[in-house]
């Protein structure tokens, strides 16, 4: 290409290109003005929280619903609007935001809470315990309202081998006689209240928000408010906004999917020098943006869920029908076996099966089998070439993607 050439691109990209305004606005990140059908949960979250702005002790509050509802969101636009309010009055309100699963682990957590009240922490070294003793007496010398918010909080309870950090911070109070702490945690994992302490489920639940899929007419609404001012005016057409609508809400009725068809289906277009973004973009855009998910899990998994992930596909290469648990531990236990790591616990993989199936590269469905008890079938999600091109280069698992394992050939001959 010559230096004109790419010249003009970059021009092009500068005064926001032939489609875009400004693409800015259908980012994850990006906070708009208003959020649309979500009212009922923003009140919900206001008025539980707005004791906090004359120091008034406030419930604990637990947000869950699928992903891409709006919880990160939502949370974020009340605690924002909270501050302002608090800044408008003169008011002493601290908040904290911590993803918990890109923190990574409770020491990070919890050093992340004490830096947002100004202690300094070493980055590692202390242990937790004397984090929590800080925090406490950040807390106490600052004696102020302090809103927390744990953003995927079942990382800190399904990663760690005890969750007494979330007890702890769930007791800080107690000791406190200045001050206090409010607790937000959201979760997108519906199951994970049956994983907690019942004494953190009672404090933790003091009030619930639920945060509903949004249906193909509400996701419409979401992004028609985005786009607006994201697209040059007439650039987009109306059935490719609302494609982008049914196809995620057939999903899960998930609007960062929406948002993601909607911004892809874009890049198509305008990479193609069209001039309007239309279904057919929409369509392309949704192979593009599944292939990208599923990529992006299977490159993201360890060792374990890699050799378990195979273990079901080399089922699957054998036979038609579903597998079940059994099989497929039996198996793992070979593949491992060939691969010399040593092999998890029956409990463990079942865990990590339950775990792939959430991430939706597995499909597993409970089946009973009478006064047996009961089993689970399981599927591979993706389809297996997706699997083989991202393990291919890994060189722990390669060797595996060839190997055929007696148990899957005796089961074979058995059928
Ligand atoms: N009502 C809304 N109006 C405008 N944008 C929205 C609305 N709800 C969600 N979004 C957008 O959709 C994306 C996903 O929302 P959000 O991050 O809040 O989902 P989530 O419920 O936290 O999902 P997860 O459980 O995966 O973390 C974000 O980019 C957010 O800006
Ligand atoms: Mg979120």
């Amino acid at each position: 290409m010559s230096q004109q050439g790419l010249d003009l691109i970059f021009e092009r990209v500068l005064s926001g290109g032939e489609v875009f305004r400004d693409r800015n606005l259908l980012r994850h990140d990006y906070m708009p003005a208003t959020l649309p059908h979500r009212g009922e949960q923003i009140r919900r979250l206001g008025s539980v929280l707005a004791p906090a702005l004359t120091k008034d002790r406030v419930s604990n509050l637990f947000a869950y619903g699928k992903t891409g509802t709006g919880k990160t969101i939502v949370t974020k636009f009340v605690l924002d609007r909270l501050q302002r309010k608090a800044r408008e009055h003169g008011r002493a309100l601290d908040t904290s935001y911590v993803n918990c699963r890109l923190a990574g682990t409770n020491y990070r957590v919890i050093a992340d809470l004490c830096r947002s009240l100004g202690r300094e922490v070493p980055f590692t070294g202390l242990a937790v315990g004397e984090l929590l003793d800080r925090f406490r007496s950040a807390l106490q010398s600052r004696g102020s309202a302090f809103l927390v918010v744990l953003d995927e909080i079942d990382a800190l309870v399904k990663r760690s081998e005890d969750d007494s950090l979330l007890y702890e911070l769930t007791r800080i109070n107690e000791k406190l006689t200045d001050g206090w702490i409010g607790l937000i945690g959201i979760s997108n994992d519906l199951h994970f209240k049956d994983f907690l302490d019942p004494r953190v489920l009672s404090s933790l639940g003091e009030e619930e928000v639920v945060f509903k899929p949004y249906t193909s007419d509400e996701l419409y609404d979401i992004l028609k408010e985005r786009a607006e001012f994201a697209f040059r005016s007439g650039v987009l057409d109306e059935g490719a906004l609302r494609l982008c609508a049914a196809l995620a809400a057939g999903e899960h009725g998930d609007a960062r999917r929406a948002l993601d068809l909607l911004r892809v289906a874009a890049e198509i277009a305008e990479r193609s020098r069209e001039l309007k973004v239309e279904e057919n973009h929409v369509r392309e855009a949704q192979q593009k943006v599944e292939h990208d998910r599923v990529t992006e899990a299977l490159s993201s998994l360890p060792l374990h869920s890699r050799i378990l992930l195979i273990s079901v596909m080399q089922l699957e290469n054998t036979r038609r029908e579903s597998s079940v648990t059994g099989d497929v531990y039996e198996v793992y236990r070979e593949l491992c076996a060939a691969g010399s790591v040593e092999p998890l616990t029956q409990r463990r993989v079942s865990g990590l099966l339950n775990e792939l199936d959430i991430m939706g590269v597995l499909n597993a469905r409970v089946v009973s089998f009478g006064r047996y008890g009961r089993t689970k079938k399981i599927r591979l999600g993706v389809e297996a070439r997706s699997v083989t091109a991202s393990f291919s280069g890994d060189e722990m698992v390669r060797g595996l993607l060839s190997y055929a394992p007696r148990s899957v050939l005796r089961h074979q001959t058995s059928l």
